[in-house]
């Protein structure tokens, strides 16, 4: 692979789960970021309908685009290569960018890039931080996913050293929020509520035991002890204090994935952490995180909060990534894989 010293203008389609998000990214400068969302129409569900998010994708598709480039201040025929999450994520939810993308690939006959969404929510940190160091340790936390990586290049390997057995660290943000009767999606309501509280009901942490596997997270149990806990106080009669509930959870995922992460970064002999995914916008995460790396002599790196939830311009940085290195790019009948594993970075 011949690696390319310019910097290519990537446009990047990310339509995994509820986020229309198109991004174009310059080598690895960002120049915008459009963001069209349908959160608000599943709300009163709890969690995201797949059939609403693709609908709303398609709505959505063509004027975000056009934002993008706006934002951005150039034209279409600047583009020099097209990038698209093609997995995993919500099925009719990834057609719908597979499809946009292509034919966008097609029509200006640049390109196309089916990269992974969860190599994307890494490789957006290189918009903010530069280029990762090789190896890095990766902590991939989203509503979906958790897992912990080893990232020798971001452009084609990926190893995954753990991951969660049961719930993803979003979900079970997600879940304690409904038991909290706090609003979808719970990480940020809970990250705001556990700033008024203090985390004083010791919650277990799964998977943590000295024959436990060292890099797998499990949060089912979790979630489970904190409705229990909650249900309890219920039925005695004792006023529940929401802030303290939200702390004392959040306190069990952040120790459990902080210490999992410095503890891979050492088995490995890594010196850089990044963490990616939404979860990683958590306040708690992100100072818990820098003290155990300041303690264990690690560099850390953490995107800006508005980078780390889902967004085209993290699709694009990997697209970018993948061109400058020289890649090949996707074949034409490139489709959506829900389920497409994290060790294939593109296809
Ligand atoms: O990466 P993302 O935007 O979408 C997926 O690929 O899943 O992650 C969404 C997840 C949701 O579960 C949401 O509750 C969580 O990220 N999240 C947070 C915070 N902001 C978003 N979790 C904890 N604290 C936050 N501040
Ligand atoms: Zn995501």
């Amino acid at each position: 692979m011949a690696e390319r010293t310019d910097q290519p203008l990537v446009l990047g389609f990310e339509t995994s789960c509820d986020e229309t998000g198109i991004g174009l990214v310059r080598g690895h400068t960002l120049l915008s970021d459009a963001l069209a969302t349908s959160m608000a129409e599943h709300e009163r569900f709890g969690g995201v309908v797949p059939e609403i998010a693709s609908r709303a994708h398609l709505e959505a598709m063509v004027p975000t685009v056009h934002r993008a480039l706006a934002d951005a201040g150039v034209a279409l025929p600047d583009v020099d290569a097209v990038a698209v999450t093609s997995g995993p994520g919500l099925t009719g939810a990834l057609l719908v960018g597979v499809a946009a993308a292509k034919a966008y690939a097609l029509a200006l006959g640049v390109p196309l890039y089916g990269v992974n969404h969860l190599a994307a929510h890494v490789a957006v940190d290189e918009l903010e931080h530069g280029r990762l160091a090789e190896p890095s340790i990766a902590m991939l936390v989203s509503g979906g996913h958790s897992s912990i990586l080893l990232v020798p290049d971001l452009s084609q390997d990926v190893v995954e050293l753990g991951r969660t057995v049961d719930d993803a660290a979003g979900e079970a943000f997600d879940k304690v929020a409904r038991v909290l009767d706090l609003p979808f999606p719970g990480g940020p309501p809970i990250d705001r509520a556990a700033q008024e509280g203090t985390a004083s009901i010791a919650f277990p942490r799964g998977l943590t035991g000295p024959r436990d596997p060292a890099y797998d997270f499990s949060f089912s149990g979790l979630k489970t002890a904190v409705a229990r806990w909650v249900e309890a106080q219920q039925r005695d009669g004792v006023h529940v204090s929401v802030p303290d509930v939200a702390a004392s959870f959040q306190e069990a995922v952040v120790d459990v994935l902080t210490a999992k992460a410095v503890r891979a970064c050492r088995d490995h002999g890594v010196d850089h952490l990044v963490i990616g995914g939404g979860v990683a916008a958590n306040s708690r995460l992100r100072a818990v995180a820098q003290e155990r790396c300041d303690a264990a002599g690690i560099v850390l790196r953490v995107p800006s909060r508005r980078l780390c939830t889902d967004n085209g311009a993290m699709v694009a940085a990997l697209g970018s990534r993948l061109v400058m290195a020289g890649v090949a790019p996707s074949e034409p009948d490139l489709g959506a894989d829900s389920s497409l594993p994290i060790d294939v970075v593109s296809r």
